[in-house]
This record gives structure tokens, C-alpha cells and sequence, in this order.
């Protein structure tokens, strides 16, 4: 499938508000932190017929980057690699020295990809989302594959 990245654009923000809250509220839970992220940067993925296929978004602190959230709406075209590759880019780019996300137990499409790109699993937070719950109610007891949704687990790459 052929498709273009491009950085969101401020006429992006809605479109990416409402993808956000595709994941149940306006705003991400990651290490115990609401993170609004329709308001970071990114790059969104469009199809050459122009419709949005993948979105990622990223959050840089001081030297570390964080990816906040990266859907492929067309999985297995490679479209989750390209964002990744893309946020690396930018991470470097801005003189960061590691990039970072977190993800759930349930999620082994995330687990997979991120390992297959060459990230590692740098912490295992266990029950980290009872907390995430007190923050964002709609956060599922039972996640992908009905597993019991329960544990963060944060993935890195020295830069
Ligand atoms: C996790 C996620 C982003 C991965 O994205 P993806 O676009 O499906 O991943 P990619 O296509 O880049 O890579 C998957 C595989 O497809 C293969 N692939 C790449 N281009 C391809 C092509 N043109 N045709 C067929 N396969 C291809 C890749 O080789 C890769 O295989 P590998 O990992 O064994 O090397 C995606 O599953 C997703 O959006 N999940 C839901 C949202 C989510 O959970 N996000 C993560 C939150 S932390």
C-alpha cells in the first residue's frame, strides 16, 4: 500500500483529538500522567487517495522522547514501522539520547512490533493501570485477546 507521512498540522488537531479518544478519553495515561496528546507533535500516515492510515505522537522531555501513542490503521503495511522510524528521527534530530513508550500486557501486536524494531523492555510496572484507572475510568478491566489488562510494560532505545 502506498501512503505519505507528513507532521500534524494545526488543521490536523481535531482529527487527531478524535483518534485520541478512540482510546477513551481526551488524554493518555503513561507512568501515572494524564498526557493530552492531540496537543504534541507527530506525523500522520495518508493513503495517496489522501485518508489518514496511521498516526503516531511523541513527547519530548528534556533528552528523552517519549511515544505517546502510534496506530496503524492498515496493519502489516509497514505503516507502524515508517512513524517509528519517523519519531526516531525527530528524537535525534532534537539531540535526544533515548526514546521510550509504554504499553499494556495485553497488547502483543505492540509488544511484537516494538521488539522487532529494535527496542527492549526496560521496566515491567505490575498493576500499573489499578492507578491508570483512578485517572481514565473507561481503561477496560479486560483488554486484546480477553487478557486481563493489568501491567505497564516500558520499552526503550538508547539513541
Ligand atoms: C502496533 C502497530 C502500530 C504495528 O503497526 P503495523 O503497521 O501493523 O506494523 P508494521 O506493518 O510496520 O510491521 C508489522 C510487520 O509487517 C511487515 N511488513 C512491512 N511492510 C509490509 C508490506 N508492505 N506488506 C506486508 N508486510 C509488511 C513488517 O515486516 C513487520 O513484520 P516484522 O515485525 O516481522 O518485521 C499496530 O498493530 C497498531 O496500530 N496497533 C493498534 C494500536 C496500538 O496498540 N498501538 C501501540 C500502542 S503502544
Amino acid at each position: 500500500m502506498a501512503y505519505t507521512i507528513k507532521p500534524i498540522e494545526p488543521n490536523d488537531r481535531d482529527w487527531v483529538l478524535e483518534v485520541i479518544r478512540g482510546w477513551g478519553a481526551d488524554f493518555i495515561v503513561s507512568r501515572g500522567r494524564k498526557i493530552y496528546a492531540a496537543d504534541l507533535p507527530g506525523f500522520i500516515a495518508r493513503s495517496v487517495e489522501g485518508a489518514p492510515v496511521g498516526l503516531v505522537t511523541y513527547e519530548i522531555v528534556g533528552d528523552q522522547c517519549e511515544i505517546v501513542t502510534l496506530d496503524a490503521f492498515e496493519k502489516f503495511q509497514g505503516i507502524g514501522t515508517d512513524l517509528t522510524a519517523h519519531v526516531k528521527k525527530a528524537a535525534l534530530a532534537a539531540g535526544c539520547r533515548r526514546l521510550w513508550l509504554i504499553t499494556t500486557n495485553d497488547n502483543l501486536d505492540a509488544i511484537r512490533h516494538y521488539q522487532r524494531r529494535g527496542f527492549t523492555i526496560a521496566a515491567v510496572h505490575v498493576n500499573a493501570l489499578a492507578h491508570s484507572r483512578e485517572l481514565k475510568p473507561s481503561i477496560s478491566e479486560i483488554g486484546s485477546y480477553n487478557i486481563p489488562l493489568r501491567d505497564e510494560i516500558e520499552f526503550e532505545m538508547p539513541l
